[in-house]
């Protein structure tokens, strides 16, 4: 149901490949990549890569979680990962990561807009949300960059130790207003139409 390839320049996000294996594990065992997520592990298996590469048919299908490789669209260089889970669990709607050597690129904040977008096209989704260590600035300015608000501030145990997080969010009439206004990248004041102000 959702597209293989999605064009959101400067990157195309396609799904996975088997082949993709080993520079997944390159990237994401890079613990600058993993440490900051809830989800990649770290250290980085041998075989983990496979794995997860294997489980996304099933993801897909059954429209729990849709994952996009993050290539460069000049040169189809793979740089990253980005992952949409429709109904949020606790990791939320919106997870991504970008391997170090291309950090500062805009591809992050390209594929996550591209599948913020992409959601409220396609899916029957009022609120997205997605959640970020208080220290990680940089994925807290790609959910600005999406249009994202806080909602939320809380700590959570985080690979061993307790660490302040935030939860952020769009909800569709907010992310409606926000393409309509130019996207500016401000964060937007959370109390018109918060996902919070509604729940
Ligand atoms: C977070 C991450 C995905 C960002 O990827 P990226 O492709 O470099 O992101 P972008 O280039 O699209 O945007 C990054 C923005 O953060 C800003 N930024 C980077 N480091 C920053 C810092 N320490 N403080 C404030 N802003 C920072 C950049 O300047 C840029 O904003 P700008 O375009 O307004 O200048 C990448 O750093 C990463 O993979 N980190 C490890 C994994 C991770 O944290 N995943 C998210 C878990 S919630």
């Amino acid at each position: 149901m959702f597209p293989d390839r999605i064009v959101s320049s400067p990157v195309l996000l396609r799904t996975f490949l088997t082949s993709d294996a080993p520079r997944v594990r390159m990237l994401a065992g890079d613990a600058r990549v993993a440490e900051p997520t809830g989800v990649v592990p770290h250290p980085y298996g041998d075989h983990v890569a496979e794995g997860w590469i294997a489980s996304h048919e099933h993801t897909r299908t059954t429209g729990a979680e849709f994952v996009y490789a993050i290539t460069r669209h000049e040169d189809g260089v793979l740089v990253g990962a980005i992952a949409l889970r429709p109904m949020a669990n606790e990791h939320e709607n919106l997870g991504y990561w970008v391997g170090h050597p291309y950090w500062g690129h805009g591809y992050a904040t390209a594929a996550a807009q591209a599948l913020v977008a992409l959601a409220f096209s396609w899916l029957d989704c009022n609120v997205l949300t997605a959640s970020h260590l208080a220290r990680n600035a940089a994925s807290g300015r790609v959910m600005e960059k999406c249009g994202f608000s806080v909602i939320r501030r809380g700590t959570r145990p985080h690979r061993g130790a307790l660490e302040d997080y935030v939860v952020c969010g769009i909800t569709a009439e907010a992310w409606q207003q926000w393409i309509e206004h130019g996207a500016a990248g401000d964060r937007r004041d959370a109390t018109a139409s918060s996902p919070a102000s509604r729940s």
